[in-house]
């Protein structure tokens, strides 16, 4: 049984929910693969937050490694589908999904993260701040919730501030292991995801992860989930 090949840069691109240039790179035997995209600050420049020792082995190790697992699985699937190895290609599943998943939501981390002297933790202004005070009656409302959900998800995941963009309603999420938010609604798009699992946070605060749920506010960085909510709530 032969199959047409299925995965084109574009799929590829949509599957990571990243658009067309977003950490895609290099092809690799006609196939195009992800990379690790740059952080847009400094690994200590969250500090003391989150430390630099944490950021740089998230990013350098943890992050990398759903990328190359990633691309590994892709490529798997690429050569399933070109035998017509259907279960093979069903086998592969759960890994695209968590190591897509990685790469999709560490991606958006990091966009989510600012250093406090370029705004990390600043109020959301305009209509996302009203936005947050009309469903959730204030921010420290808003962040209490997160802060309950995160300490409360049990094993690894990550807690969501999410925009439905057709009900053009916030909404808390959580999502198990490394879930993307897209899993809990098709119409929900992520402005503030964070990462819950241990290595997120222990070599700082052990096991205290309510300690960093509360300090992780002080370098969030509202202006991009504004942009990206007023982007779907125009
Ligand atoms: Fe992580």
């Amino acid at each position: 049984m032969a199959f047409r090949p299925l995965l084109t840069r574009k799929t590829l691109a949509c599957a990571a929910g990243l658009g067309s240039n977003g950490g895609i790179a290099t092809s690799f035997r006609g196939l195009q693969t992800f990379t690790l995209p740059d952080l847009p600050y400094d690994y200590g420049a969250l500090q003391p937050a989150i430390s630099g020792e944490i950021m740089q082995l998230h990013h350098q190790k943890h992050h990398q490694a759903y990328v190359t697992n990633y691309n590994k699985a892709l490529e798997q699937l690429h050569d399933a589908i070109s035998k017509g190895d259907a279960p093979a290609v069903v086998k592969l599943q759960s890994a695209i999904k968590f190591n897509g998943g990685g790469h999709v939501n560490h991606s958006i981390f990091w966009k989510n993260l600012a250093p406090i002297q370029e705004g990390g933790g600043e109020p959301p202004k305009g209509s996302l701040g009203w936005a947050i005070d009309n469903d959730f009656g204030s921010l420290d409302a808003l962040v209490q919730k997160m802060n309950a959900e995160g300490a409360a998800l049990q094993g690894s995941g990550w807690v969501w501030l999410s925009v439905d963009k057709e009900l053009k309603k916030l909404v808390v999420e959580t999502t198990s292991n490394q879930d993307p938010l897209v899993t809990k609604g098709p119409s929900l798009v992520p402005l503030i995801g964070i990462d819950v699992w241990e290595h997120a946070y222990y070599l700082q605060y052990k096991n205290v992860r309510p300690d960093y749920l509360k300090n992780i506010w002080k370098v969030i960085n509202w202006k991009y989930a504004s942009e990206v909510y007023e982007k779907e709530c125009p």
